[in-house]
C-alpha cells in the first residue's frame, strides 16, 4: 500500500474535501488548504502508512472470505401497516400469506443442517425473523424459537405494534434481540411515514413496547431517515438516550418501490445530516459488508419458500433463487450474486451527536452499535 493510493476528492463542502483510498475504503476529511501539504507528508500520512496493510486484509477478508451465518426468514407476507416507503410491494402485504408453521419448521431444519457443513465448531447461525410484519404469524414463529433454541441465535425485527407484554416475555426469556421501528421523536413525524391500512398511528403503540424493553440489553431500534424526519434525527438520538435504547439504526430510505420516492431526501440533504451527526473521521464510517452481504454473509427466506439475497428484494421476480430445498441440496456454497450496489455501513453509537449549526458536539455515549445504509437509487421497481 503506498501513499499515493489517498486521492482527493470534492465532497461538495465549503472548507473539507476527501481524500480517499477506495482499496481500504479509507476516507479522512482534510481541510482544502492543506490538501497538499497532507499529500506531501506528515503525521496523517505516516499513521495511514503504518494502517494500509491491516486495513487492506480486512477489506479482503469482508470482501471476498465470507460464509453465510446469518438469515433473514420471512413468516408472513402479510403486515397491519401500510408505510409510504416499504420496499415490499402493498399488494402483497395486505393480500400475501403466512408461511404454515409445518413449513417454517422444515425451512429451519434445512437451514440448520445446511449450516452444520458450513459454519466454524462452536458457532451458531444467526435467524432475524423479518418481514412484512413477522408478528401477524405469532404461533409459528414462537414455536421455531422454542423448537430450534439451540441451534440457532434469534432475532426478530418488527413494526413493534403487535408487541405485547406477553410476546415480550416469550422473547426476553428465551434471549431473542428484539429490532422496533420508529420513525420520529413525536406521533406527528412518526405518522407521516408509518401508519396502519387505515391511517391510524402507531406512535405510542410503539413507544409502549419501547417502555416495556427498558434494561433488556438485546434491543434496537431503527429509524428510517426521509424528508419527514430528516431536521428531527437529533431530538430521535435524544429520544433513545432517555429510553435507554441500547443499539439504533439510521437506516436511509432506498427507493425499492415508487412510494419510497415521495419521501426521499436529496442526497446533499442527506449527507448533511449524516455528517452532522457522524464524528467527520470515524474510521468507522465505512462499508462493513463491502460489496454488500447480501447473498455471502446472509440471505432471505421469503414466506413462499423462495431465497433471494436480502428482504428487499423479495417481490422481485428477477432476484429470486431456486427454492430453498434444491439450493440447499447442492452442497458447499450458496450460488447468491453479491449485490455491489449495496453497502451496510457501522460506527460505535458513541459517535452520534448533535450539530448546533456551527459544529459537530457529540452527545454522552450510549452502549452499543449504530449501522446506517445509504440510500442507492439505481435499483428496479416493479
Ligand atoms: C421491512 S420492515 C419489516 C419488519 C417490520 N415490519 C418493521 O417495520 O420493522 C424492516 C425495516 O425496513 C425499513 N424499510 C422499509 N422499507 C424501506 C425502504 N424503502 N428503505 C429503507 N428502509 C426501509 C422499515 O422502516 C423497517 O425499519
Ligand atoms: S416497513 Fe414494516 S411495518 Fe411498515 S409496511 Fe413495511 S413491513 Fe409493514
Amino acid at each position: 500500500m503506498t501513499a499515493a493510493a489517498l486521492t482527493p476528492m470534492d465532497i461538495g463542502h465549503a472548507r473539507y474535501v476527501a481524500l480517499i483510498d477506495p482499496g481500504t475504503a479509507f476516507w479522512v476529511l482534510v481541510d482544502k488548504t492543506r490538501v497538499s501539504d497532507t499529500l506531501a507528508g506528515g503525521p496523517l500520512l505516516d499513521a495511514y502508512r503504518e494502517k494500509a496493510g491491516d486495513f487492506s486484509r480486512e477489506l479482503h477478508a469482508l470482501r471476498f472470505e465470507l460464509q453465510p451465518a446469518a438469515v433473514d426468514v420471512n413468516p408472513t407476507e402479510r403486515c397491519n401497516l401500510d408505510c409510504t416507503y416499504c420496499y415490499l410491494p402493498g399488494k402483497m402485504r395486505r393480500d400475501g400469506s403466512h408461511m404454515p408453521e409445518d413449513k417454517l419448521l422444515a425451512a429451519l431444519d434445512k437451514l440448520r443442517r445446511y449450516f452444520a457443513t458450513v459454519m466454524p465448531e462452536g458457532r451458531r447461525p444467526r435467524i432475524i425473523f423479518h418481514g412484512s410484519e413477522p408478528l401477524l404469524n405469532r404461533h409459528a414463529v414462537f414455536a421455531a424459537i422454542e423448537a430450534f433454541g439451540d441451534d440457532f441465535v434469534f432475532g426478530l425485527q418488527t413494526s413493534g405494534t403487535l408487541l405485547n407484554r406477553s410476546a415480550i416475555d416469550f422473547l426476553t426469556a428465551r434471549e431473542v434481540s428484539v429490532g422496533l421501528s420508529l420513525d420520529g421523536p413525536e406521533a406527528a413525524i412518526t405518522d407521516s411515514t408509518r401508519r396502519t391500512w387505515s391511517g391510524r398511528s402507531v406512535h405510542e403503540r410503539v413507544l409502549a413496547a419501547m417502555d416495556n424493553l427498558r434494561g433488556y440489553d438485546a434491543w434496537s431500534v431503527i429509524t428510517t431517515c426521509t424528508t419527514e424526519n430528516l431536521t428531527h434525527l437529533t431530538r430521535m438520538a435524544e429520544l433513545f438516550h432517555a429510553r435507554e435504547v441500547p443499539t439504533c439504526m439510521l437506516n436511509t430510505v432506498r427507493c425499492t418501490l415508487p412510494g419510497a420516492r415521495g419521501v426521499k431526501p436529496a442526497d446533499p440533504d442527506m449527507a448533511r445530516a449524516f455528517i452532522a451527526i457522524l464524528a467527520p473521521s470515524a474510521r468507522r464510517l465505512m462499508c462493513d459488508i463491502s460489496p454488500c452481504g447480501g447473498g455471502r454473509a446472509f440471505f432471505a427466506l421469503a414466506a413462499d419458500g423462495d431465497l433471494y439475497p436480502y428482504s428487499e428484494f423479495i417481490g422481485l421476480p428477477r432476484l429470486r433463487h431456486p427454492p430453498l430445498l434444491r439450493l440447499l441440496r447442492g452442497a458447499g456454497a450458496l450460488r447468491l450474486p453479491p449485490d455491489r450496489r449495496r453497502y451496510r455501513r457501522r460506527l460505535p453509537v458513541g459517535q452520534l451527536g448533535r450539530w448546533n449549526g456551527h459544529g459537530f458536539q457529540l452527545c454522552a455515549p450510549l452502549t452499543g452499535t449504530a449501522w446506517m445504509r445509504p440510500s442507492h437509487n439505481g435499483k428496479e421497481t416493479s
